[in-house]
């Protein structure tokens, strides 16, 4: 979709979007277009028994008097203090649904939140269009056979808003934020067949136009230096694994380049049947997505960049194909990790916390960073406690929780703090090594999950978000249609400009 920002005129043409507030009020656009059609938006006010202008409600008018627009649709805006970033991001993304869903070609938003809103227009005009985007995300490469009427029709929107210069640079950043956040969702999207460890290796490597440095350690590399846990899991499949880093130098102070970055750590199990544990057929295709903790990480690697964030930041992912097979690791098998730490296989299901095991240790052990935030789809227990509303949040820092819970209310990704405890970290100690991947029932499941990679990161600041139920979507939210959903990207790229990048 083409987005564009002008300044406000008569539209000629496609759908017209204006603005009415609660209890009725038109904004300056909605009434000039009452004018312009001899009363027609107030007439509809007036028939219209449902509609009063709250939050999301919509009203059209169909080919309105005296204009060669296809349609007036009056669009609710509530109360003028509840306007935000976030609100008009939904409004923008519910309204491209309705027209796209209708047919509408070409679009025109006029919708001005005036004086005294607590977001400045050009801003909002700005929020408005990057709703729209985010929504229009489709992952439709491999339909061949779509009829007329099921591909998307809108094709153009734009933005009428005075100051359209400044709207249009208001956009910019978030065009760019939209873009990796659609760059992460094909990467989840893709088949496994697709995606596997080298492709994955290999879309990460395209960072390096972005002026990422990318690395990637193959088997042997892995294996010289002791990764034998990542190795493990990727050891009954034809698809060899790769771990990849990518590091941006972006911190611009002096001695900048000394200064410690933030590390992003992901799982990339990039099709996960169990393993000898096999998992039961129905629902298995899901786990082409347990990748989505990489894809977020190198999706976040490539906003970073693309924006240049000043800050230094490394990403590491593991990525591996968890298959069952004549070499495939056992039940009950003992591997030696990187840190040196002896795991005990009890079920080869829990494999991205062995994947992370490695990758966590290898980059604390290489980057020395200021602190470590893993994503990876690491539970089904996470669901269970957290529906697909929140991903769960660990950590061994307060200020560091805190912060991510912030930055997640302000993106709409949220997240929602777990425990860590001793007594959970018994439940993990093995008789036969020095730590088991599983714990003794399923009680507490995803706190089990996050004990275990606990072991793997010593005393520097580290959360852990497990984002099984977050990464894809069975329904459409406003702004993310339903699919993969690259939860976490904007979540992190926020904690970053809020909290961690230079002047
Ligand atoms: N990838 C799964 C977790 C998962 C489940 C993600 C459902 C998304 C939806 C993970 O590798 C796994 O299999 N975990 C096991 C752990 C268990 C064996 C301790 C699980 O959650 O059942
Ligand atoms: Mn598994
Ligand atoms: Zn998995």
């Amino acid at each position: 979709m083409k987005i564009s920002f002008a300044e406000p005129d008569h539209p000629r043409s496609g759908a017209v979007v204006v603005g009415v507030w609660e209890e009725g009020a038109l904004t300056a656009s909605a009434r000039r277009l009452d004018e312009a059609t001899s009363g027609a938006i107030n007439r509809a006010l007036g028939a219209a028994a449902r509609f009063s202008g709250k939050k999301d409600e919509f009203l059209p008018i169909i080919a309105p008097a005296n204009l060669s627009v296809s349609r007036i649709l009056l669009a609710g805006l509530g109360k003028l203090d509840s306007i935000d970033a976030r609100s008009l991001q939904h409004l923008g993304g519910k309204l491209f649904a309705n027209l796209n869903g209708a047919g509408e070609k070409e679009a025109t938003f006029a919708i001005e939140v005036g004086e005294g809103a607590p977001i400045s227009q050009p801003q909002a005009a700005a929020e408005l269009a990057f709703g729209a985007q985010l929504r229009s995300y489709r992952f439709d490469k491999y339909k061949t056979k779509q009829k007329p009427e099921q591909k998307p029709s809108l094709a153009n929107l734009t933005i009428a808003t005075a100051d359209a210069d400044a709207a249009q640079s208001a956009y910019q950043p978030l065009e760019k934020t939209a873009a990796a956040v659609f760059f992460t969702r094909d990467l989840v999207a893709e088949p496994p067949n697709v995606i596997y460890p080298e492709t994955l290796a290999a879309q990460a490597e395209g960072l390096a136009k972005f002026g990422v440095r990318v690395e990637i350690l193959d088997e042997q590399k892995m294996r010289e230096l002791g990764m034998n846990a990542l190795l493990a899991v990727g050891q009954g499949s034809a698809r060899p694994p790769r771990v990849v880093t990518m590091e941006w130098h972006g911190a611009k102070s002096a001695g900048a380049s000394k200064s410690k970055p933030l590390a992003f750590v992901g799982k990339g199990v990039t099709f996960d049947t169990g393993g000898i544990s096999i998992k039961p057929a129905a629902g298995m295709a899901d786990m082409k997505w347990d990748m989505a903790g990489s894809a977020v990480v190198i999706g976040l690697m490539r906003l970073l960049a693309a924006r240049k964030a000043r800050v230094n930041a490394v990403g590491v992912v593991g990525l591996v194909e968890n298959m069952p097979s004549g070499t495939a690791q056992r039940p009950g098998d003992i591997v030696s990790s990187m840190s040196g730490q002896t795991i005990e296989v009890l079920n080869t299901d829990a494999e991205g916390r062995l994947v992370l095991a490695d990758a966590l240790w290898y980059c604390q052990d290489r980057y020395k960073p200021q602190l470590i935030i893993d994503l990876a789809t690491l539970t089904g227990a996470v669901i269970v406690a957290l529906g697909h509303h929140r991903a769960g949040l660990f950590s061994n820092n307060d200020e560091l929780a805190d912060h991510l819970i912030d930055a997640g209310k302000a993106v709409d990704e949220q997240i929602w703090r777990m425990p860590l405890a001793d007594s959970y970290d018994r439940e993990i100690d093995s008789d036969a090594a020095d730590v088991k991947n599983i714990g003794g029932g399923r009680a507490g499941g995803s706190i089990i999950g996050a004990q275990f990679l606990q072991r793997f990161v010593d005393d520097v600041p580290w959360a852990h978000l497990d984002i099984a139920g977050t990464a894809w979507s069975s329904k459409d939210a406003p702004t993310v249609p339903k699919g993969a959903t690259a939860f976490g990207v904007r979540l992190l790229d926020r904690l970053v400009s809020q909290y961690y990048e230079q002047e």
